[in-house]
């Protein structure tokens, strides 16, 4: 079975990069597809903590193939730090880590132009990661972008004058200096030079596989929720997340992905501004903060907290067409007397069981309340051996959302994980 997409299916973060580092034993190769070093995706193996925002989260495995797809956007400097952090653990990643030459370059007025729009929004602003995501998108489609392959070609520093040009007008209406093109291109000419030995064609690299019949985990970034055509628009980061962004991020047709595994928290977060219906601004919302360690993995950043949000959920299993949820965090809830579950919205009298138009922000919550659990559920092996009341939790998702939970995860490790089928195994 060639593909298998993992994409998270509510604000970002609700553990991809755990679970993509379980699947990838089952994999043959592992594809990065969207996203930048906005993304933050935490391993913990053997009480030890990974943070990877480019490289797949499959990398830790020494034999796995690991891919930077075209649909990423990359900053080179965070890119060679992450392979040096890697390479001082022992990590090899030579002749296994492939990166696109088609991915567009995040540069330096990428950066700064994110910090001052931001700044620029005030009250309204999108509260971004400001590792200039959205203006290197922008550049991409307003076909002005720079790419990896051009780093290490001659073009590169009439490229980076062309990119500068286009967004001068922005920097002297602002009355900022305009940076330094050549200094640009010889600081990401030279950091070209330690990214070649990776620079591949990368969705020939992942073709090829699929014709061989290899088994391909496409690991998503963020979560449907962020996605520039299905979240909370305008808060929303700058690309698809959602799975039908692996095949153009991955360079490969839709015939190749054969499943689609969205990861969810057993409640929900959000990072950064934007509408948030079962947020949590009282000390339920502390407690969850302080039990699942929910501080940006990116910038540190305390996470919002709310209860599970069974709306966006459904939107989410229908925009991935998800065959199955990955639900992480469940250990979390641990404690908690009563649980909350929001399973639709009220807005102006009507019951809404998926988020409207623009209107998220203004939707009332109904909520169902479940009874919470005490026994401590973070050695669990087995779905049966969790409280019935945790079962009884479980049951509710996958009751109203329609799709089975396949895998629970109940800590950070990759031990504390209840048994999963080998993901590649269609029905499983
Ligand atoms: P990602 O961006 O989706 O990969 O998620 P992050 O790594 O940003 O955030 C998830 C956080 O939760 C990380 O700190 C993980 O180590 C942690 N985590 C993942 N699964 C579990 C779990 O089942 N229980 C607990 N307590 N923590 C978990
Ligand atoms: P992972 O892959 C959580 C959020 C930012 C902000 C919005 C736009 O770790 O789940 P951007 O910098 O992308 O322009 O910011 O999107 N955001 C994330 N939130 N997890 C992420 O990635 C995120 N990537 C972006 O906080 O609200
Ligand atoms: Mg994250």
């Amino acid at each position: 079975m060639p593909a298998l997409v993992v994409v998270g299916a509510q604000w970002g973060d609700e553990g991809k990069g755990k679970i993509v580092d379980l699947y990838t034993p089952y994999s043959d190769l592992v594809v990065r597809f969207a996203g930048g070093a906005n993304a933050g995706h935490t391993l913990v193996v053997g009480g030890e903590k990974v943070i990877l925002h480019l490289i797949p989260s499959g990398i830790l495995h020494p034999n796995a193939r690991c891919v930077v797809a075209q649909g990423t956007v990359l900053d080179p400097e965070v890119l060679l730090r992450e392979i040096d952090e890697l390479e001082a653990r022992g990590v090899s990643v030579r002749d296994r880590l492939f990166i696109s030459d088609r991915a567009h370059v995040v540069l330096p007025q990428h950066k700064l132009i994110d910090a001052l729009r931001e700044k620029q929004r005030g009250e309204d602003a999108i509260g971004t990661t400001k590792r200039g995501i959205g203006p290197t998108y922008e550049d991409k489609v307003g076909r002005r972008g720079v790419r990896i392959g051009d780093l290490i070609r001659p073009a590169l520093l009439e490229k980076i004058e062309a990119n500068l040009e286009a967004w001068a007008p922005l920097f002297s209406a602002l009355g900022d200096q305009l940076p330094d093109a050549k200094k640009i291109a010889e600081d990401f000419a030279a950091l070209g030079e330690r990214l070649r030995p990776f620079i591949a064609d990368s969705a020939a690299i992942v073709n090829e596989a699929v014709k061989a019949d290899k088994k391909i985990l496409l690991e998503g970034a963020q979560g449907m929720m962020l996605d520039i055509d299905h979240g909370t628009y305008p808060f929303v980061t700058s690309s698809n997340a959602v799975a039908g962004g692996a095949c153009a991020g991955a360079g490969i047709g839709p015939t190749a992905i054969k499943k689609v595994v969205g990861i969810s928290k057993a409640y929900a977060t959000r990072v950064g501004g934007g509408p948030f219906p079962s947020e949590l601004l009282d000390e339920t919302g502390d407690a969850l903060r302080n039990a699942g360690g929910e501080f940006g993995s990116t910038t540190g950043r305390p996470r919002r907290c709310g209860w599970l949000d069974l709306p966006a959920l459904r939107m989410a299993a229908r925009v991935n067409g998800m065959c199955e949820i990955a639900l992480t965090k469940l250990d979390v809830l641990t404690g908690f007397k009563e649980l909350k579950v929001c399973v639709a919205y009220e807005l102006e009298g009507e019951r809404l069981l998926e988020p409207p138009f623009d209107c998220l922000g203004s939707v009332k919550a109904i909520y169902e309340t479940l009874p919470g659990w005490d026994e401590p559920i973070d050695g669990a092996k087995s779905r049966d051996a969790l409280p019935e009341n945790a079962r009884a939790y479980i049951e509710l998702i996958e009751r109203e959302i329609g799709v089975p939970v396949s895998l629970i995860s109940v800590g950070p490790d990759r031990e504390q994980t209840v048994s999963f089928e080998d993901p590649f195994v269609i029905g499983s």
